[in-house]
């Protein structure tokens, strides 16, 4: 019998090599055999950030030309034909290598955004499959629209407006990357079993994954390390694939504070705020009077982004800044009460699995509708609202604060809620739960080649 070896594809994004990572790992767990590719800076920049990755996974990595990782200035299209171009070189080599080693690669996962895998895989009559790292809720929308919009199919409005009542800012920004997201699903289309894996679980978004129906969406998340989740494997602790130096100096201060007292404010992996955003949020943590953790990440020219703030020296006497740590380790700390959040889907999905209630502050992309979801569906947070010229004013913040962490009944049904979502992921991925079992089926469709 020809042993299980998928080859996982990620980009060079923290929000995707966390996922493509952590996947690995439940396929491991499942006793595939598992390879990833990915470009060089990403190898680059793990290492460098000195990232324990999992003992057991093989990584494999090609030149896409941006080997010192990519900037928001840099060209987008420059780089995805970049990486398609050498990507689709390095991974026929890496299928003909494994066939002459013994151990021939029987399928392939691909993140989404790099459609170009799923044409290779065809070349080698390999079963293939994108792994979807935002919300189920989103794929359905941008798939209705990409439908509707681009190409004129009428009806698919109404599902929309079913799954999810949309606002005009939201439209616009699900309009944004329509005709990337439909390179995407043109790539999908030459398959005759396609089927998506996405980072959700059945229980958090039913509606959206039968929209389009379940045997195309799989939902096969949270993907989040096993120790916050089955507790199996405490070992597995972290995703071990940072892209920056975490600072060491918080686990003790967190130790030092009590129970759910702690803010913790991040933005994720690459979104930076404005000044006066962030001296807004300063001004709500200083008048809220709460120990706070906050990631204020170092941009690239070595600037430390505190050292812009007027009142520094006030917040370093009441909190911590540090450049980076272990999310999911901070949000799994006892003394942590609350998330200050951008609402990226990991973010998102990491407070909902470690029952934290939730600030919202969403940015750009999907983050509004992840918001809106935290706030209107999964009732774990609050979002915040701007004054007139667009700016959460530290008032704000400070009043949707004391919102989610005070004991009043909106406070009170938001930790409710929080614990409800945290004992329901537990239930996915558990021997026998939604998404086990359906990453299970994906495996045995795997070795039958779909
Ligand atoms: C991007 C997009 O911005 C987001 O909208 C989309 O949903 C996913 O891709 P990013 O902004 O990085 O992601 O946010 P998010 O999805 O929340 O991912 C950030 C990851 O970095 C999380 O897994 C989080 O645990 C990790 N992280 C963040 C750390 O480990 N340490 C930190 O200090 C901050």
């Amino acid at each position: 019998m020809v042993h299980t070896h998928i080859v996982l594809i990620s980009a060079p994004f923290q929000g995707v090599i966390n996922s493509v990572i952590q996947f690995a790992k439940n396929l491991k767990r499942m006793g595939v055999k598992v390879t990833i590719l990915s470009s060089v800076s990403a190898q680059n920049r793990m290492a460098k950030a000195s990232s324990s990755t999992p003992d057991g996974l093989a990584f494999v990595s090609f030149s896409d030309g941006y080997d010192n990782g990519l900037e928001l200035s840099d060209n987008l299209e420059h780089f995805r034909s970049e990486n398609k171009r050498r990507g689709s070189k390095a991974l026929s080599e890496l299928i003909k290598a494994s066939s002459e080693e013994g151990c021939p690669v029987t399928g392939v996962v691909y993140a989404m955004l790099l459609p170009w895998v799923a044409e290779v895989a065809r070349e080698f009559k390999l079963p293939s499959a994108p792994l979807w790292i935002q919300s189920a809720t989103i794929f359905t929308l941008k798939f209705a629209m990409t439908l509707r919009v681009l190409l004129n199919y009428p009806g698919w409005e109404r599902s929309l407006v079913t799954i999810f009542p949309l606002s005009c800012f939201l439209l616009i920004t699900f309009s944004v990357g329509l005709q990337g997201f439909k390179e995407q699903l043109d790539a999908l289309n030459a398959e005759v079993n396609p089927k998506i894996l996405v980072n959700t679980f059945d229980a958090l978004e039913s509606k959206a994954l039968r929209a389009i129906g379940k045997q195309y969406l799989i939902a096969i998340g949270p993907l989040v390390p096993s120790a916050f989740l089955d507790g199996k494997d405490p070992s597995d602790n972290a995703f071990g694939g940072d892209l920056l130096q975490k600072s060491r100096d918080y686990v003790e201060w967190l130790d030092s504070k009590p129970q759910s007292s702690v803010v913790y404010i991040s933005f994720g992996s690459f979104f930076n705020l404005q000044l006066q955003e962030m001296e807004e949020i300063a001004r709500g943590l200083l008048e809220s009077n709460r120990p706070f953790l906050w990631v204020l990440r170092v941009l690239a020219d070595g600037e430390k982004q505190e050292d812009k703030l007027s009142c520094k020296e006030k917040l370093e006497k009441q909190g911590l800044i540090v450049s980076w740590c272990s999310q999911v380790e901070v949000l799994s700390h006892p003394s942590v009460g609350c998330f200050v959040t951008h609402c990226g889907w990991n973010s998102t999905l990491e407070s909902l699995v470690l029952g934290i209630p939730v600030v919202c502050l969403p940015q750009f992309t999907d983050q509004p509708a992840n918001a809106k979801l935290l706030e209107d569906e999964f009732k774990t947070g609050v979002r915040v609202t701007k004054n007139d010229e667009g700016i959460v004013e530290g008032d704000e913040i400070k009043r949707c604060i004391e919102l989610v962490m005070g004991d009043g009944e909106i406070g009170e049904e938001i930790k409710k809620n929080a614990k409800k979502w945290k004992y329901l992921a537990k239930e996915a991925v558990k021997e026998g739960g939604s998404s086990y079992k359906n990453l299970k089926t994906f495996v045995d469709e795997i070795e039958d080649g779909f």
